[in-house]
């Protein structure tokens, strides 16, 4: 199997393609260098060049809160670039897996959401996120969309890191305590992608 990753050198790409190329399949690891998603071109170039039987699609615009003030930007890579590599998915019949997030959720329910709740993102990286789901619903015949949250790793900065950089740091340690999340390890949520681009389980 032929395996495209964007994003791969990012927290949840570098686990992605190590466990990918540990199961023997051929895989094609993109950064942003050798695959800029905002470019439509290139999208299409790299992906018939190749001819991956599925696109795992990690890369995003992942910094949260300077979304809010970075709007066409978070757009042009969560959105515009999803569409461009789902568009080229779709001319050669690719799978595609789209990473996506809890917060296109918002976080109001007071148990676990489900697949098929709606969505109401509150943010600029939520809308801009869900804008990306929507066109993977709208233009791909074989997608699965991988909501996860709160994701750490060796990769990367994550909550983990900054806590345990901050602890030696500083005797005591203030933190935001009106916030509750289920953190994702990225080994695990690897994991998951590896089976699931295996079946015709196609969704969210
Ligand atoms: N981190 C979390 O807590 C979390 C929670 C829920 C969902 N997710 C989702 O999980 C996925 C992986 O997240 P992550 O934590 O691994 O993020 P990450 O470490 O920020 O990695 C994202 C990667 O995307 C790349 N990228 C950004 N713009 C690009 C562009 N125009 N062309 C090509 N590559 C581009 C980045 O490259 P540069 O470094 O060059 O910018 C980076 O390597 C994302 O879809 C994210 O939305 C993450």
């Amino acid at each position: 199997m032929k395996i495209l990753v964007t994003g791969a050198v990012g927290q949840l790409g570098r686990d992605v393609v190590a466990l990918f190329e540990q199961q023997s399949m051929e895989v094609l690891p993109c950064d942003r260098d050798s695959l800029d998603i905002t470019d439509s071109e290139a999208c299409l170039r790299r992906i018939q060049e190749f001819t991956p039987d599925v696109i795992i699609h990690c890369a995003a615009y992942t910094a949260v809160d300077q979304a809010e003030t970075d709007i066409d930007q978070a757009y042009q890579v969560n959105a515009v670039g999803t569409r461009n590599l789902v568009v080229a998915a779709e001319k050669i019949s690719a799978k595609f897996c789209y990473i996506s997030t809890d917060y296109v959720f918002d976080g109001q329910s007071t148990t676990g959401y489900h697949e098929y709740d709606n969505t109401n993102p509150q943010s600029i990286y939520g809308k801009s996120k869900r804008a990306g789901e929507v066109l993977v619903q709208s233009l791909s015949s074989a997608y699965f969309i991988v909501r996860t949250s709160w994701v750490y790793g060796l990769h990367g900065n994550n909550f983990v890191k900054t806590m345990l950089k901050l602890g030696k740091d500083k005797p005591v340690l203030q933190v935001v305590n009106d916030q509750k999340g289920s953190p994702t390890y990225t080994v695990d949520l690897a994991a998951f992608p590896l089976d699931l681009v295996q079946t015709a389980q196609y969704g969210i």
